[in-house]
């Protein structure tokens, strides 16, 4: 018999999300169901996902084990939102006015409106304060079923207050249940300060702020903004081979606007994943087709932004692309910590499956954090990250809208949200 110290019995159902990793093609439409299912736990890790009479047959509870009961209720894997830009101070509802009045993104920008306000504003704030305000926004995530983030830092724009971002990750992420996975975005834009010396902020950036974030261990990946008035793509190529050499994943803001070939570079040099395509030509889905550089889509983006434009899903589905889903959770292009929404616009506005949009939330997300092996499906040797949600099957998750079916959230195991709250634990002095 095997051991659990956590069960959840009599799941309406089961949605795995397993079956390998990454999925392309018609493997990213199938999610894997198991009616009627239980899952166990030992010490974090799913050592069990399957029907009561395999259950009672191979695995035993321990004494103190907890029971949770799943039934009517859905279990889908944590979500893993692999694109957020969670430390950062302020809001721009000021600017949203603006934009629905007609002003577009770049053109706000342009007035040193956009990324430039929210700058400052980090700038100014206490680390304290930005902790917190990384919790505050954790909760809501953990609350829609977010249970892995990436978190980028890119609102510093200096060695201080790039390390006061990442610094604020590290801090959350030591109290609160989402696991999260830093990223160094020092090249989000160009600080105010070197706009007429973009050379001298680059030279910066490789020779002192980048060795010093690696220095300090507070970032896994390296991202940057490749964009018209933002990086070029010998900018772009420059910071990368940099960034990679010091030891960072990459990824890349690529194709989001305007098409400067940063998703031909992102395959090229090995990245990680590129972000947003919005703009991707037929030479960057050819690109990313057979690559192992995820497709990291954000339909958050050209909702929020009115763009009218969006990133080909479909096609960079037909063509074997890895495609993932995430928020971009910023204050500027898409202010949602909700993955559950982020999915539902994947299936109305880019053409997904739901099977398509559940798998490229989780499993594939977990791929352009390269954690594939520990999150992103309810496999056995994964962490027990599960999603309990009050419906009456899977569909319901794009189908009923505007509400949060989320009842039950365990992380690595332990019960984090319970009957829609969270669960508070107490914090070793
Ligand atoms: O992913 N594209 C650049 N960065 C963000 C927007 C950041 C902002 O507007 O503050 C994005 O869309
Ligand atoms: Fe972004």
């Amino acid at each position: 018999m095997k051991k659990a110290d956590v069960v959840v019995a009599g799941c309406r159902q089961i949605v795995t999300c397993g079956g390998g990793a990454p999925k392309r093609k018609e493997a990213l439409g199938s999610v894997g169901v198991i009616e009627n299912g239980w899952l166990a736990s030992e010490a974090g890790r799913i050592v069990f996902a399957g029907t009561e009479a395999a259950f009672r047959a191979e695995v035993r509870l321990s004494e103190d084990g907890t029971w949770i009961d799943g039934r009517g209720l859905v279990a889908l894997p944590g979500f893993v939102d692999a694109h957020t830009h969670l430390p950062f101070a302020g809001d721009r509802a000021e600017e949203f006015s603006l934009r629905l009045q007609g002003w577009t993104y770049q053109q706000l920008a342009e007035k040193g409106l956009g990324i430039k306000t929210t700058v400052a504003a980090t700038r100014r704030s206490t680390p304290a304060e930005l902790t917190a305000l990384c919790l505050e926004r954790l909760d809501r995530m953990l609350l829609h079923g977010t249970t892995t983030a990436e978190a980028k830092s890119g609102y510093g724009l200096n060695l201080a207050d790039e390390i006061k971002q990442l610094e604020a990750v590290r801090a959350a992420g030591r109290v609160h249940p989402v696991e999260l996975v830093a990223t160094f975005m020092g090249a989000h834009d160009v600080p105010p300060e070197y706009l007429s010396k973009k050379e001298d902020y680059i030279d910066l950036l490789v020779h002192e702020i980048m060795p010093e974030i690696r220095r300090r261990n507070l970032a896994r990946f390296f991202d940057i903004f490749c964009e018209e008035g933002v990086y070029s793509l010998a900018e772009t190529e420059r910071l990368v081979q940099a960034a990679g050499a010091a030891g960072f994943g990459i990824k890349i803001h690529a194709d989001e606007f305007v098409p400067l070939g940063g998703t031909e570079l992102a395959v090229a040099v090995g990245a990680v994943s590129a972000e947003h395509l919005i703009a991707v030509t037929e030479s960057g889905i050819r690109a990313l087709a057979g690559s192992g550089t995820v497709a990291v889509l954000l339909p958050g983006v050209p909702f929020f932004l009115r763009l009218g434009t969006k990133a080909p899903a479909r096609r960079l589905i037909e063509a074997g692309a890895i495609v993932a889903l995430a928020t971009d959770f910023n204050p500027g292009t898409s202010m949602t910590e909700s993955m559950l929404f982020i999915l539902q616009l994947g299936v109305f506005s880019h053409g997904m499956s739901i099977e398509e949009a559940l798998n490229a939330a989780t499993i594939n997300g977990a791929c352009a954090l390269r954690l594939q092996d520990d999150v992103g499906s309810l496999e056995i040797g994964k962490k027990m990250d599960v999603v309990l949600c009050d419906m009456p099957s899977y569909e319901h998750l794009a189908y009923h809208l505007g509400i949060n079916p989320v009842k039950h959230v365990i992380k690595g195991g332990r019960l984090v949200v319970q009957d829609g709250r969270p669960v508070r634990l107490p914090i070793a002095p």
